[in-house]
């Protein structure tokens, strides 16, 4: 990268002035201004309850950032070592070191066009920068799929080693070596299973995702998709193809169409995503029964009830569409098995937005070749790109995208920024950080 550009996006601008310190009143406030109960791991019931309807993730265990001096002895925000002085414009990225400032790497430019932040989204996050810090935005291109990036750009690699906190999508091992000072990642990705190693867990940083980002336009997505089955939009697709004028299909004896109303959907996982799926089918009359790892919590709006991973298997036969919204963990790998499909009633519908390795595709492909499901809507597949050998292929019954039911371009940065400076803020506020990841729950 030209030493122009680096310089050019190496910026610091003039002091915060609304932001309240550490120790002003918002410590211990959720969102909602509701008193947070306790800063320990998630699994306790009763937190605050964040804007997506799921429970705040609190604070570490180990307490929030940013009170009196950080983890590596470095001073915090406020307290300038040997006078630094307060406008100064930083310019060589080696005076993060002389004058102790704060490094944020922001790694966000995709390659996929539709995942890059427009420039006013970085222009955002530049301005918002405040005193004792400087953002870095990194101009080299990086991979917004799955769960991020496999290796960092040698861009990353030349500015990270400084860096106090990194926004990227993922966060590589490469990334994580080369950046010993690192306290907190923030993943604009939702998925963060793969980057939970045993290498990352040891480092205890503050590890941030984009659950709940993605939640409408996926939810927008599955009510396309079960209606495509319900309406029998298949038939029609596939009658205007072959040029045929056939009602055959619809009002002969092997109808199949039905209203959303009429249907009882089992969705598991009732986060960000599942969340909203509930309340846009049950909008339209669904009856919703939610599946989340934490039932004790209860039933988000549009759920008639929740049921823990054990309740699954008395659910399924009950279930006219089942949709996977849990994120990929050692509890949810291969939960939809063979003979949990085997379950599910005739005509039932299948969607799958979380992650391909949920399900059994085999015996999915199975179960539509057989005429017992009525439909699966797929967005994501155990293995991606789909191998051109796939079952799936083939199959008028299968309604099949290339992992992009939460493209949103414009709706996505404007939820991911909000998410992003309310996070950078908190950090250096020493709040509990929004959508902190359970690195031991797995999401
Ligand atoms: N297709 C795409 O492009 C795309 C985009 C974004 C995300 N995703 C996938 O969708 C997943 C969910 O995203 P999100 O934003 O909705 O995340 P989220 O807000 O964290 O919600 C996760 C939900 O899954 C539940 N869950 C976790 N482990 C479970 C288990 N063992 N059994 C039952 N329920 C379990 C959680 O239960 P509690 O509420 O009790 O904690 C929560 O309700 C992500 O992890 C990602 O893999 C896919």
């Amino acid at each position: 990268m030209a030493a122009g550009n680096l310089q050019r996006d190496l910026v610091r601008t003039a002091p915060e002035r609304s932001v309240p310190e550490r120790g002003t009143s918002r410590r211990g406030t959720s969102e909602r201004g509701t008193p947070e109960r306790g800063t320990s791991e998630r699994g306790a019931p009763g937190r605050g309850t964040s804007e997506r309807g799921t429970p705040e993730r609190g604070t570490s265990e180990r307490g929030a950032p940013g009170r009196g001096r950080s983890e590596r002895g470095t001073p915090e925000r406020g307290t300038p070592e040997r006078g630094t002085p307060e406008r100064t414009t930083t310019r060589d990225p080696a005076d993060s070191a002389v004058f102790g400032s704060r490094l944020l790497v922001a790694d966000l430019r995709a390659a996929a066009p539709a995942w890059t932040p427009p420039e006013r989204v970085l222009d955002s996050l530049r301005r918002a920068t405040p005193d004792g810090w400087r953002v870095h935005v990194v101009r080299s291109l990086t991979v917004s799929d799955g769960d991020g990036a496999d290796r960092p750009s040698d861009e990353t690699l030349s500015v990270i080693g400084d860096a106090e906190a990194y926004l990227g999508f993922g966060a590589p091992r490469a990334l994580l070596e080369a950046a010993p000072g690192l306290r907190w990642i923030h993943s604009a990705t939702a998925g963060v299973g793969s980057l939970l190693t045993p290498e990352l867990r040891a480092r205890e940083l503050l590890l941030t995702n984009s659950a709940g980002v993605h939640a409408q336009p996926i939810a927008e997505y599955v009510l396309g998709g079960v209606l495509h089955f319900l309406r029998g939009l298949d038939i029609a697709v596939r009658l205007q193809a072959e040029g045929r004028w056939d009602r055959e299909p619809f009002v002969g004896a092997g109808h199949s169409a039905r209203e959303v109303g009429e249907c009882r959907v089992l969705v598991v996982g009732t986060g960000g995503i599942g969340g909203a799926v509930g309340r846009a089918l049950s909008a339209l009359g669904a009856h919703c029964v939610g599946i989340r790892r934490r039932p004790e919590l209860g039933a988000p709006t549009g759920f008639i009830r929740v049921v823990g991973l054990d309740g699954l298997d008395d659910e399924l036969p009950s279930a006219d569409v089942l949709v996977l919204a849990a994120p990929l963990t050692s509890q949810t790998r291969a939960l939809i098995s063979a003979e949990r499909l085997d379950r599910l009633p005739p005509g039932a519908i299948v969607v799958n937005v979380a992650r391909g390795a949920l399900l059994d595709e085999q015996a999915l492909a199975e179960q539509l070749e057989s005429g017992k499901l009525r439909g699966a809507v797929l967005d994501v597949f155990e293995e991606e790109p789909l191998p051109a050998d796939s079952p799936l292929w083939g199959k008028s019954r299968a309604l099949l995208s290339p992992h992009v039911s939460g493209v949103s371009p414009r709706r996505f940065w404007e939820r991911e920024l909000a998410l992003i400076l309310d996070n950078w803020r908190r950090y250096r506020a020493g709040e509990p950080l929004r959508n902190l990841v359970d690195q031991r729950a797995g999401y």
